[in-house]
């Protein structure tokens, strides 16, 4: 299917950079793990989606290592209280981000067995702070289950790939790229990687002023790239 040799191209490039800068939450996904390292992952991959949030990599790096020093297990953290995670959080800017990171591994303890729900519904339902992004982005990356993510670098990526214009926050344009981002990935070996790879693709190269379209894995099935050059052509055609 097509949706397959987008997410060859993709993976081949992501695979080319995706240890460039250095990011210490992304360990590619292993089909040995077990349950419990599936879970311990999904706990590094929530710190590190939250603290991403608002926030770019390379100030995130730090403050990753410094959290998983202080709180290496989510249980460790659901011990902690909230000054202690607002003093590792300080200069990240946000802190409501910190607050509900902490209130959403007491729930976990309490509530919720001990660990983060295993798919992207109930982590969206139960756990705060948790929208459907970052369980998208956690449950993939975690568990290599085939659920989509847009984020803003997505949002604008596939916006351009279909040529959709749709303003960020319009309901049916959202609904459209959902859809685009779950058509992506379902049915992928590699989901975590993927999404990853989407959203690395949207920062680094789908750029939102001067696009590097020459540096673009997956160009060949670009809209919004065959639009351009087509009316290049046109232009040379007519004139
Ligand atoms: N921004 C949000 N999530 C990310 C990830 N997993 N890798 C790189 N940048 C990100």
């Amino acid at each position: 299917t097509q949706a397959r040799s987008i997410r060859t191209a993709l993976l081949a490039w992501y695979d080319t950079v995706h240890e460039v800068r250095g990011m210490p939450w992304r360990k590619p996904f292993d089909h040995s793990w077990s349950a419990e390292q599936q879970a311990q992952r999904a706990y590094e991959v929530w710190i590190s989606e939250i603290m991403l949030q608002q926030t770019q990599v390379v100030t995130v790096i730090p403050y990753y290592n410094k959290w998983m020093a202080k709180f290496p297990t989510l249980s460790e953290l659901a011990k902690s209280d909230i000054d202690t995670v607002n003093g590792l959080w300080k200069g990240l800017g946000y802190y409501s981000r910190a607050a509900r990171i902490l209130q959403g591994a007491q729930k976990a303890v309490t509530e919720l067995g001990g660990q983060l729900p295993d798919n992207a519904k109930d982590m969206e339902a139960k756990i705060p702070g948790i929208g459907r992004y970052s369980a998208g982005a956690i449950c993939s990356i975690a568990y290599n289950q085939c659920v989509p993510v847009l984020d803003g670098n997505v949002h604008r990526l596939l916006s351009r790939f279909l040529a959709l214009y749709t303003p960020p926050k319009a309901k049916q344009g959202l609904d459209i790229l959902w859809e685009g981002a779950t058509a992506l990935i379902e049915g992928a070996d590699r989901a975590g990687d993927t999404n990853q790879a989407l959203i690395e693709l949207g920062s680094t190269v789908c750029k939102v002023h001067d696009p590097l379209c020459g540096d673009c894995p997956i160009q060949p099935w670009c809209k919004a790239y065959a639009w351009r050059v087509m009316d290049e052509k046109v232009g040379d055609t007519v004139n």
